[in-house]
């Protein structure tokens, strides 16, 4: 199933939500976009050919919990919902992670769509149907791959999107500009983190990987550049994910010794102005063991003592390496000491 990702307006979104080849909306929508956009929850609220069942929750982290998780399938299982009941979710990526889960598992699974309202979700979440949940041993380890049917991005939700959100957009938009070949994104776009056409451009490239590979067996894997270290540090310093994906692939070049890389990141990364997160831990607080154990724990360790990890031979061309845990354990205090020197 291909998801239909469209950059519309909220009028928009209202005339889809009529459309879709359903008589029940079961609506997942943040507190804070409540609080924020009182109106158009109640327009979503008031479809005229829809009967729309809606629970509030609270966003961020802490509803990738397993008990939020099984609140939320409590409340729709007790409201009368059927298989074609179509669950809609807005907010942020964590609670879209949650929703989609949900979609996934609910009667077996029912469709779902997105109406992603920070930069991180619109640029990155609400794309390629992976959904879960965290684990108290880590990031994500609980899940499924389920592809919304849409996903509507509307950039007006960003109108009150918090400082520290932006920041943990533009960690993830610089992925994206290594990732992306030179001659498909203007890298002037990145002085404008707000722009309509970066956002279309980071969208359009996860989709399109994505859509060759939505089981993350091959190209699909490229995307998770960052994350190894991104998810420990995320975990151990309770900081953004954007924020942890850009130190993360920082991470990864210091790892490697890939210096132009590292340098350039910090032209692109620390360059940008307006959305910078300064090094968001201490040199004591960064405890070498505790992250390497963390690492240890993620999903992209392989059979053996190694793990997968994604680097590019140049930007544009990702390529992804098998490296010994062995190894890594043995560098750690270097990577500790040279992020230590990109403090601002
Ligand atoms: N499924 C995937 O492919 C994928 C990819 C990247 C990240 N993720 C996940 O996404 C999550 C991070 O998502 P995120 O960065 O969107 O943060 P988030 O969902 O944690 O939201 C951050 C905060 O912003 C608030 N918020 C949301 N929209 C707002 C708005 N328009 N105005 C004001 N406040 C608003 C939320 O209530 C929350 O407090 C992580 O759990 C990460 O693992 C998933």
């Amino acid at each position: 199933m291909k998801t239909v990702i469209l950059h519309i307006e909220f009028d928009a979104i209202i005339e889809s939500l009529e459309g879709l080849e359903t008589d029940q909306i079961l609506l997942i929508v943040e507190n804070s976009i409540k609080q924020e956009y009182p109106q158009q929850i109640e327009r979503i609220n008031n479809l005229n050919s829809k009967e729309v069942i809606t629970l509030f929750v609270d966003g961020g982290e802490q509803v990738k919990e397993m008990g939020t998780f099984s609140q939320v399938l409590d409340y729709f299982i007790t409201s009368g919902i059927h298989r074609e009941s179509h669950l809609v979710v807005i907010g942020g990526g964590a609670t879209s992670d949650m929703a989609g889960f949900v979609a996934a598992t609910l009667l077996r699974g029912i469709k779902w769509s997105v109406i992603p309202t920070t930069l991180l979700s619109m640029v990155d979440a609400s794309i390629g149907g992976k959904v879960g949940l965290n684990s108290t041993q880590g990031k994500n380890l609980i899940g499924a791959f389920h592809q919304p049917e849409y996903v509507w991005i509307d950039h007006n939700f960003l109108n009150t999107l918090p400082e520290v959100e932006w920041q943990s957009g533009w960690g993830e938009i610089v992925k994206y500009s290594f990732l992306i070949p030179p001659s498909k994104i203007n890298f002037h776009q990145l002085q404008d983190i707000k722009s309509k056409q970066l956002i279309a451009s980071c969208v359009q490239y996860k989709g399109r990987i994505v859509s060759g590979d939505a089981l993350e067996e091959g190209q699909r894997r490229v995307l998770n550049l960052g994350h190894t270290f991104g998810h420990a540090y995320e975990k151990l310093f309770s900081i953004s994910h954007g924020v942890a994906v850009s130190y993360g692939i920082a991470s990864i070049f210091i790892l490697l010794e890939q210096k132009e890389m590292l340098q350039l990141w910090q032209d692109i990364y620390l360059g940008n102005r307006c959305a910078v997160a300064p090094l968001p831990w201490t040199r004591d607080q960064f405890d070498t063991e505790k992250v390497f154990a963390t690492i240890q724990g993620d999903k992209k360790r392989v059979a053996g003592a190694a793990i997968k990890l994604v680097t590019l031979s140049s930007v544009g061309n990702p390529l992804v390496k098998e490296i010994s845990l062995e190894w890594i354990s043995k560098e750690m205090e270097r990577v500790r000491d040279e992020l230590e020197q990109l403090r601002r």
